[in-house]
């Protein structure tokens, strides 16, 4: 029922709009390299056009096997053979057989409370949603609407928990197929009280001084589109899906209409390299046959007494789980409205690089040097930090109020 209105969509063409078009005028030489990719993207050889209507015939005809005869049809059907088909006229690796034994898995949510609200979230393989919930027990232990929005003492509380909840995603995450991930500990109150242990009000800790936090087991040994939706019953859907890089590895399977991604870029390569996002690998991470790849993925669902109250997420690698952590404080700390709570500016810290991100106009002169005085590097990126596509649900009234980022083109319907 959800694939019939998307394959319309891909068969009667949508206008390409300015993030589209731009994109494709910057990474000419990349996409342009794979001819199935600039069959879809550069018609006579030229970016489309803005306001052009964008048709997707084969992405069209793929949507409508898949819906017509499931998820065999994807992985052992005709779209299988034009993706392996893809993968010898483009020196990859996948074979039917791998396609044949490929299964998605219904794994169980995170859930933890933050002050009177309780957050559900994405579990192993993704580190976000254990990450979300190191960062906010953190920040419980800490009378945030005191500390003045965006003061140096909210920045460098933040930035304190973020380091080190990515501290342990590189320490403790991975595929839960693999290697244990000590989920339960990692989300409890406790936990968050020892790793806050050596927080000080005065002084950023060193990231080399960091580390991981010490869990009571030995567990070494075992070693980007987001969006909500609520319907008018008050089911939620909180969805994220990822290629990873932007238009993934640039690769189009010829005749599906469909990119490929570069995931692969998601493990730790080798020890303590950074992939993409500049993440570092950990050990539990390491690439092997048949694993999942460890994400940041957290598409999340909140309540407060037992009513739904959002539906957020993000793209970003690692900085959705930041930025996911920042749009619950705002409305739960700052009681923002969903709009500024999606469009406030944000922060960044993923523990290394040591330094605090932040996007540009977020912070005052006199904040920057404040925080350069406890010790934090702060470095502004000209890019963005997350786009936070939400949905809102006003206890007063039941109405939904859909916020759409504004840090990406995009629409949302509130009712
Ligand atoms: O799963 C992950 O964590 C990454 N593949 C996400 C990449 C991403 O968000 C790209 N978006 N800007």
């Amino acid at each position: 029922t959800l694939i019939a209105p998307a394959a319309d969509l891909a068969e009667n063409g949508y206008a390409v709009g300015y993030q589209l078009h731009s994109d494709l005028v910057e990474y000419e030489d990349f996409l342009k390299k794979y001819e199935a990719t600039a069959a879809i993207f550069y018609p006579k050889s030229r970016p489309l056009r803005l306001n052009a209507l964008f048709k997707q015939p084969d992405l069209a005809a793929t949507l409508r096997r898949i819906a017509a005869d499931g998820a065999d049809e994807f992985y052992e059907g005709e779209t299988a053979g034009l993706i392996v088909r893809q993968m010898n006229a483009s020196g990859g690796l996948i074979t039917m057989a791998d396609l044949a034994n490929y299964q998605a898995v219904e794994r169980p949510a995170v859930e933890f409370d933050y002050r009177d609200v309780h957050v559900i979230t994405m579990g192993p393989p993704s580190g976000g949603g254990i990450a979300l919930a190191q960062i906010l027990n953190q920040l419980e232990r800490v009378d945030v609407p005191d500390l003045g929005y965006h003061s140096a003492g909210h920045v460098h509380a933040m930035a304190e928990a973020q380091k080190r909840a990515f501290a342990d995603r590189t320490a403790y995450l991975g595929d839960p197929d693999f290697i244990k991930v000590p989920v339960q500990e990692l989300i409890s109150d406790d936990y968050a009280a020892r790793r806050w242990g050596d927080f000080s009000e005065l002084w950023a800790t060193p990231g080399k001084d960091v580390a991981n936090g010490d869990l009571a087991g030995a567990y070494e040994s075992e070693y980007t589109t987001h969006f909500s939706v609520v319907d008018r019953h008050g089911n939620a859907v909180s969805v994220t899906t990822t290629i990873n890089g932007l238009y993934g590895c640039g690769v189009a399977v010829a005749g599906a209409g469909f990119l490929l991604n570069n995931e692969m870029d998601d493990f730790t390569i080798k020890l303590a390299n950074r992939n993409m996002w500049s993440l570092v690998g950990g050990v539990p991470n390491l690439i092997e046959p048949g694993k999942r790849m460890l994400s940041s993925m957290t598409p999340t669902i909140v309540t407060r007494d037992d009513k739904l109250m959002l539906v957020t997420g993000s793209p970003g690698g690692g900085r959705i789980i930041t930025t996911v952590a920042q749009v619950i404080s705002n409305l739960v700390d700052y009681e923002m409205d969903i709009k500024q709570a999606i469009d406030a500016p944000r922060i960044h810290h993923q523990w290394l690089p040591d330094i605090i991100q932040t996007e540009r106009f977020t912070l005052s002169r006199e904040t920057r040097q404040q925080l350069a005085r406890m010790g934090h590097v702060v470095q502004e990126r000209d890019g963005i930090i997350g786009a936070a596509n939400s949905i809102y649900i006003d206890p007063a009234n039941n109405w939904k109020h859909g916020a759409f980022d504004s840090r990406r083109e995009a629409g949302a319907a509130g009712y």
